[in-house]
């Protein structure tokens, strides 16, 4: 049993985490929040500021305050930036709120999504797919934590959100 009615989403960049939080919320009549612009809004810079003017450490720091914060709420969405998991205590406090959702996708999927836009920059330095591929590796078995996984690869934006309605509805069924 959870602790919160929470649903976070995690996965890693590009895999809609942010649109489809956002859309849950409608349906569901519940708040949301994303981490990366309630970062932005405290520290009144944009993530890709921050990550040149401070770094990635002070970046991954404003980040795990932001998890304290965030998991005092209630009845919420929670869209995460996809480094979220890189730290296990933001996971574990996480997990305790809610069902944590991982949104996956194929690499060349991600890279679809993510080439026109310039606001990620762990993905500006060198082959951004080869940056993908490598991240990915690396991420692979942190997302494993969640609680259920959609590959949105070959789905569009009705049939991810169809099936976390199935999946939540199914939790309901089984408490
Ligand atoms: C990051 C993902 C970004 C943002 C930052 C770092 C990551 O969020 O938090 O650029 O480490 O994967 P999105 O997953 O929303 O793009």
């Amino acid at each position: 049993m959870k602790n919160g009615n929470n649903i976070i989403l995690i996965g890693f960049m590009g895999t809609g985490k942010t649109a489809v939080g956002k859309r849950l919320a409608g349906i569901l009549n519940m708040d949301f929040y994303d981490t990366d612009q309630e970062i932005e809004r405290i520290t009144g810079m944009s993530v890709t500021r921050l990550f040149y003017k401070h770094g990635e450490i002070r970046f991954r720091s404003e980040e795990a305050l932001m998890i304290h914060k965030l998991i005092k709420k209630k009845n919420s969405i929670i869209a995460t930036g996809g480094g979220i998991v890189l730290n296990s205590e933001n996971i574990n406090l996480l997990k305790n709120t809610g069902y944590l959702v991982c949104l996956t996708a194929k690499p060349e999927v991600i890279y679809e999504r993510v080439k026109r836009r310039n606001n990620r920059p762990l993905l500006k330095k060198g082959d951004t797919y080869e940056t993908i591929i490598a991240l990915l590796q690396d991420r692979e078995e942190l997302y494993r934590c969640a609680d259920f996984t959609v590959d949105t690869s070959n789905m569009d934006f009705e049939e991810i959100i169809n099936n976390i309605l199935k999946f939540l509805s199914e939790q309901k069924a089984n408490n």
